[in-house]
């Protein structure tokens, strides 16, 4: 695991695009968005993680307002299933709380088995009632719901 490199940016949209190929195949819909570059997530306030060279995982960490929220977890499909992903996540959780944060937050799908259920599995609790950067996120995101219900978690730090 590394922080993403100048050469790595142009390739990321495409392992990000790789990857919600499970969740077309899933929810079968008439378009997804086209995922954000790596150019546009290396200008956010926070960092962006790549796994391999070149790149098939990424992980970028947005810090607002003093919380860090992981906008982003991402695995090309053709390296799937081999750690990766929870390689990926557990440095960032090491970088914020290295940051000094106490909690890594993110939204995501409650009932599809690579989202809310893996990330119980790692560490991380469904927030009953999110607010601030949480619940921003939540309100942002109002259109995915029409595929399945979004949760808000959050994973305390330094354990
Ligand atoms: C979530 C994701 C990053 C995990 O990456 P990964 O490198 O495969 O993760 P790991 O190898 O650490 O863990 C894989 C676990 O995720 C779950 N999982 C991954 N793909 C799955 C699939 N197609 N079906 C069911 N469970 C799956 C399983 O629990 C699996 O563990 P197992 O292989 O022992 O059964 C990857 O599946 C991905 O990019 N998904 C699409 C984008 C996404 O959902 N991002 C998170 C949005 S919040």
């Amino acid at each position: 695991m590394r922080p993403a490199e100048p050469s790595d940016l142009p390739l990321l949209g495409g392992v990000e695009a790789a990857a919600d190929q499970l969740f077309i195949d899933r929810f079968q819909p008439e378009t997804w968005d086209q995922p954000a570059t790596g150019e546009w997530r290396a200008a956010q306030p926070g960092f962006l993680l790549v796994a391999g060279r070149p790149p098939v995982g990424i992980a970028n960490v947005l810090v607002e307002v003093g919380s860090a929220h992981l906008e982003m977890l991402a695995v090309h499909p053709d390296h799937g299933r081999r750690g990766i992903g929870t390689a990926l996540l557990e440095a960032c959780c090491a970088a914020a709380a290295a940051g000094g944060h106490e909690e890594l937050t993110l939204t995501t799908f409650a009932n599809v088995p690579w989202n809310a259920p893996y990330y119980l599995r790692l560490g991380f609790a469904v927030v009953e009632e999110p607010t601030g950067v949480l619940a921003r996120h939540l309100e942002h995101e109002q259109l995915l719901e029409r595929y399945d219900a979004r949760v808000g978690m959050v994973r305390r730090l330094g354990r």
